[in-house]
């Protein structure tokens, strides 16, 4: 039987693939148009994000949506979704272990959704996307071809929260963003002719 969206996320919703299974009260599918041309992925739910069953909906989640109106994006126009689906206690990383089980998930999401563009949020989503022995100081904001995608990672909002002056870098890498969504996503681009 064909994948679809809506089993691909009862399955995920019933995951019991790892322990943060055991701590979750939510699963965090994802969030946006299942239909965008741009996937972004951060590292795995937080508080917030536990208790409401949304990515991104705390303080990063806020600069994340600032950033996004920046280059005229809202939530319509991306789809937004995290490596791990369910929150690590205490706000720790998560462990390759736990990745390692949940990434199908997001295989299975990149496979429906066909993005033309897929941005990781932070460090560890550009490791699992774009190459393991990814710098974020360094390489983000650098484009990649990835299985005929275009990838690229910036600054995770929390990082910018913590460290302000790493701003100015993440506004370049945004207006890279919307350079790259000009040249290769037709649908997004559709209204932007006043931006
Ligand atoms: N940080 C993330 O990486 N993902 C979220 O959903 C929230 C905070």
């Amino acid at each position: 039987m064909p994948d679809t969206w809506e089993a691909l996320k009862r399955e995920c919703e019933r995951c019991h693939e790892c322990a943060l299974c055991q701590t979750r009260r939510n699963v965090v599918f994802g969030v946006g148009n299942p239909q965008a041309e741009i996937l972004l992925v951060g590292e795995g739910p937080g508080a917030h994000e536990d208790e409401q069953g949304v990515p991104f909906v705390g303080r990063a989640g806020k600069l994340l949506d600032d950033m996004l109106a920046m280059i005229g994006l809202d939530r319509s126009k991306v789809y937004i979704t995290n490596i791990v689906k369910c929150r690590p206690p205490e706000n720790r990383d998560p462990l390759n272990v736990e990745q390692d089980a949940c990434t199908g998930y997001l295989r299975r999401q990149i496979a429906l959704m066909q993005p033309k563009i897929v941005v990781s949020l932070g460090r560890i989503a550009a490791m699992r996307l774009i190459d393991p022995k990814f710098r974020i100081t360094k390489d983000h904001g650098i484009w990649y071809d990835r299985d005929g995608m275009r990838m690229m990672a910036m600054y995770h909002p929390s990082a910018l929260l913590r460290d302000p002056s790493r701003r100015p870098e993440a506004f370049d890498d945004l207006k890279g963003l919307q350079r790259e969504i000009q040249q290769v996503c037709q649908r997004t681009t559709a209204d932007w002719r006043d931006l």
